[in-house]
């Protein structure tokens, strides 16, 4: 039932040019001819992305994944409490500083027959983050799945109990409705007693927000137009990312950071795979991302709003970050216990 390293990087890699190519093309197509033009944040995460993000984790002005992982460390036990012979699915994994905290909660008995499902779309990192879990635990079975979370999620239907969780925030990169629409999804896999675990930022005074996502060591730049060498390679396009600023700020009445590429000049991209060019002004943008913020009232009601019900609650002393358990909110009867292995 779980796949060797091995196995999941040959799945890894059939996924990625059976599929992942021509939803690349059908995305960027509809980003690039939109009036804002936009490119789902989904394409920072080849490997240099995926590398480039985990530097941003560390930089002094991104709170989140330190102020996450406090929470994590401290309410590990609590958040893992209950669980037996099943799984930890974790969407959106990326590195594994933060599955650590809750590994080390279980404990060497309950971490020998819990599974761990890091889910992510960057192959690499996934195979890179497994292997190293694997040296430190290797008791926990660990089963990879290269994935976008938010068409994906059918394909981890099973019947083992679960804890699901979702940290960084990533919510926030999903608009109103693609989050509704997650998190549905998340409501459909999950069993009575199974449990969600999401990680939200919080809004804050936004010279905070625009430090975090503007930092001194243009890290967060560097990421930013990585995005462009990702489509150049995977639809032999032409982006120049010397030619564009990176621009992030606070949008107060969305209350979401957005990161743009600003183009420096007038200029003409070519899309060959897309068979279009694509034309912009000096100083026009690309949306890159839109990094929501969130306020409890408003992040209770988006979890009902999906079917699921708020079970607990953690924060930071100054609310910074916060970390919400929610599981269904009507019990439905279990059906019978069969064991299906995940495709
Ligand atoms: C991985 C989506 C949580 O939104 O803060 C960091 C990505 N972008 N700096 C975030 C990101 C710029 C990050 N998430």
């Amino acid at each position: 039932m779980y796949a060797s390293p091995a196995l999941t990087e040959s799945y890894a890699r059939n996924w990625f040019e059976d599929q992942a190519m021509t939803t690349m093309a059908q995305d960027v197509l509809k980003g690039l001819t939109a009036d804002q033009k936009y490119i789902p944040s989904k394409y920072f995460y080849d490997a240099r992305g995926s590398k480039l993000f985990e530097v941003i984790c560390g930089l002094p002005e991104y709170y989140p994944t330190r102020t996450e992982l406090r929470l994590l460390s401290t309410h590990a036990s609590d958040i893992v409490r209950g669980l037996r012979q099943g799984d930890l699915v974790e969407l959106g994994a990326g590195a594994n500083w933060k599955i650590r905290t809750l590994l080390d909660a279980l404990g060497p008995r309950r971490r020998a027959e819990v599974g761990y499902i890091p889910v992510d779309v960057c192959g690499p990192a996934l195979l890179e983050s497994a292997a190293q879990l694997t040296t430190v635990y290797p008791e926990v079975r660990v089963k990879g799945m290269v994935a976008d979370f938010t068409c994906d999620l059918h394909r981890l239907q099973s019947d083992r109990p679960k804890v699901v969780l979702f940290f960084g925030s990533t919510i926030g990169n999903l608009d109103e409705s693609e989050a509704l629409a997650f998190l549905q999804d998340v409501t459909a896999m999950l069993k009575p007693g199974d449990r969600f675990i999401l990680g939200l930022d919080m809004v804050k005074p936004v010279e905070l927000l625009e430090a975090a996502y503007n930092d001194s060591q243009d890290v967060t730049a560097e990421f930013n137009k990585n995005i462009l060498l990702v489509i150049n390679r995977g639809l032999r396009a032409t982006f120049n990312p010397a030619g564009f600023d990176h621009v992030a700020f606070f949008n107060e009445q969305q209350e979401r950071v957005e990161m743009h590429l600003r183009a420096r000049r007038d200029m003409c991209v070519e899309v060959e795979d897309l068979n279009i060019s694509v034309t912009l002004k000096k100083g026009e943008t690309v949306l890159t991302e839109i990094c929501r913020k969130f306020r409890r009232d408003g992040a209770e009601k988006m979890i009902r709003d999906a079917g699921l019900e708020v079970s607990r609650w953690y924060s930071d002393r100054k609310g910074w970050f916060s970390l919400l358990e929610a599981g269904l909110d009507r019990p439905r009867p279990r059906e019978s216990a069969k064991i299906i292995a995940i495709p």
